[in-house]
C-alpha cells in the first residue's frame, strides 16, 4: 500500500473528535442524586423562601437575606439539578424547575441593589441560568436592569467597577479580584439590549485588573485601593488571605474563572494569557491531594485549614477553559488537572454524602484564619455546591462522546 493511502486510511479510522474519556471514578449521577436530596431538604425546611443558605458546619445551613452576595448560588444549584434531571429524564424534573423558579423569584428586587458589586454572582447564577434553561421572557429584563445598576458603580477616572463601599465615596475606591466574576452579567446584558457601554465597562475593568492585580509569579493581590479622582494606586493588600503579599487561594480561582470567561466572550488572547497565568500558579502550588490551603503561603497544612471551595471554582473554570484551547498539549494539561481535582472533590474526605452535612463539600474556608476554634475555617460554603455541579455538567459535556 502506498504511504498516501496509508495516511488516508489512518485519518478515516481515527475518531472524529478527540474528546477525552470520562474518568469512571467520577460518579456524576451519584453526586447529582446526593445534591438533589440535600437541596430539596433545604427547600422543604424553608417554605417562606426568603432566607438563602451561606455556610454550614453540620446538618443545617446558616442563612442570609436576598441582598447578601451568596444568594444566587442556591437557586443556581437548583437550576443545575433541573438541567441534569431534564436531560436524564427524571420523573420529577418539573418539580426541580419549580423549585429553581421560586428561589430565583425571591431575588428579583436585587436588580436595583447598588450597595456592592456582587449582583453579577447573585443574578446571573439565578436568573441567568434560568434564562439559559427555560427562555422565560421575564428573566432578561431583570438581568439587563441588574447590569445597568452595577454599571453605576463604574467610574471613568479609575476605569473600574467599585467593589466595596458607597458608590459616591470621594476618599477611597476599593476593587477586589472577585469582581472579575461580575463581568459575565455585563457582557450578556450588553448583547441583549443593555447597550454597548456595558461591554466597554467590562472590557476596561478586565484590562485594569490585568494591569493592577497580577504579580510577576502569576499570583494575585486580593484588594486594590485607588484614588477615586484619578485612579492612581494607593495600596494593594489582602482582606481574606494571610498577608498583603500572599496568595489567597480563592482569589486565584476567581481570576482563573473570570479571565477564562472574558476570553470566551471576546476571543482576545490577552485574557487567555491571564487565565493561564493564574491557572499555572494555582496548579504549580497545589498540594498532593489537589485541594489548596486557604492561602498558598499558609503553613497551616491540616485538612481543617483547606479551602475546597477554591478547588470547585478552579475546576469549573478549567473545564470552561478546555473548549477554548487550540493546542492539544494545553487541552490535555488542563483537562487532566480538572479531572484530578474533580476526583478529589467527589470522594472522601471532601465529598460529603450523608445527612450530617448540609453541603456536598467539606473543608472550606471563608477566609485564611489561624484560629484553632475554626470560626472561619473547617466549614462548608454554598458556592462549593454551585461550582461543583457546574463543573460536573461541563465535565459530562466534554466527555459525552465517550461516556455514553
Ligand atoms: N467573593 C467573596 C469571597 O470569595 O469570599
Amino acid at each position: 500500500m502506498k504511504p498516501a493511502t496509508l495516511l488516508l486510511l489512518a485519518a478515516l479510522l481515527s475518531p472524529v473528535s478527540a474528546q477525552p474519556a470520562a474518568d469512571p471514578s467520577i460518579d456524576i449521577d451519584k453526586v447529582m442524586r446526593v445534591a438533589a436530596r440535600k437541596l430539596a431538604k433545604f427547600d422543604a425546611a424553608h417554605p417562606e423562601k426568603t432566607a438563602y443558605p451561606t455556610d454550614a458546619k453540620g446538618a443545617d445551613w446558616t442563612t442570609v437575606a436576598p441582598s447578601d452576595w451568596v444568594s444566587g448560588f442556591y437557586p443556581g444549584a437548583l437550576w443545575y439539578v433541573y438541567e441534569y434531571a431534564k436531560a436524564e429524564k427524571w420523573p420529577d424534573a418539573d418539580a426541580w424547575r419549580k423549585r429553581a423558579e421560586s428561589w430565583t423569584a425571591g431575588l428579583e428586587a436585587q436588580q436595583f441593589n447598588d450597595k456592592h458589586h456582587d449582583t453579577g454572582f447573585m443574578i446571573f447564577d439565578s436568573f441567568g441560568n434560568g434564562n439559559r434553561l427555560t427562555g422565560n421572557p421575564t428573566y432578561p429584563p431583570v438581568i439587563v436592569q441588574t447590569a445597568k445598576t452595577l454599571a453605576t458603580r463604574y467610574s471613568e477616572e479609575t476605569g473600574m467597577i467599585r467593589s466595596w463601599g458607597k458608590k459616591d465615596d470621594k476618599k477611597d475606591f476599593t476593587v477586589i479580584i472577585d469582581n472579575m466574576m461580575n463581568l459575565e452579567l455585563l457582557m450578556w446584558a450588553s448583547e441583549h439590549g443593555g447597550g454597548e457601554d456595558l461591554r466597554k465597562i467590562a472590557l476596561r475593568h478586565a484590562d485594569r485588573t490585568r494591569e493592577l492585580f497580577f504579580r510577576p509569579d502569576g499570583s494575585l493581590y486580593h484588594v486594590v485601593h485607588l484614588d477615586p479622582a484619578d485612579g492612581t494606586v494607593r495600596r494593594k493588600r489582602t482582606a481574606q488571605g494571610k498577608a498583603d503579599d500572599s496568595a489567597w487561594s480563592r482569589g486565584q480561582t476567581w481570576a482563573i474563572y473570570g479571565f477564562t470567561y472574558m476570553h470566551e466572550a471576546t476571543g482576545d488572547p490577552k485574557y487567555l494569557e491571564s487565565a493561564l497565568k493564574a491557572a499555572d500558579y494555582y496548579l504549580a502550588n497545589l498540594p498532593e491531594d489537589q485541594i489548596p490551603p486557604s492561602d498558598f503561603h499558609s503553613d497551616l497544612k491540616g485538612l481543617e485549614f483547606k479551602d475546597s471551595s477554591a478547588a470547585t471554582i478552579a475546576t469549573a473554570g478549567l473545564l470552561r477553559l478546555y473548549p477554548l484551547l487550540k493546542s492539544p498539549e494545553l487541552k490535555d494539561k488542563y483537562f487532566k488537572a480538572a479531572t484530578a481535582s474533580l476526583r478529589a472533590l467527589t470522594a472522601p474526605p471532601y465529598f460529603s454524602e450523608g445527612d450530617d452535612k448540609a453541603s456536598l463539600i467539606a473543608y472550606a474556608a471563608r477566609n485564611y484564619h489561624a484560629d484553632p476554634a475554626h470560626k472561619l475555617t473547617n466549614t462548608s460554603l454554598i458556592w462549593s455546591d454551585y461550582y461543583l455541579l457546574q463543573a460536573l455538567l461541563r465535565y459530562q459535556q466534554i466527555t459525552a462522546a465517550n461516556a455514553r
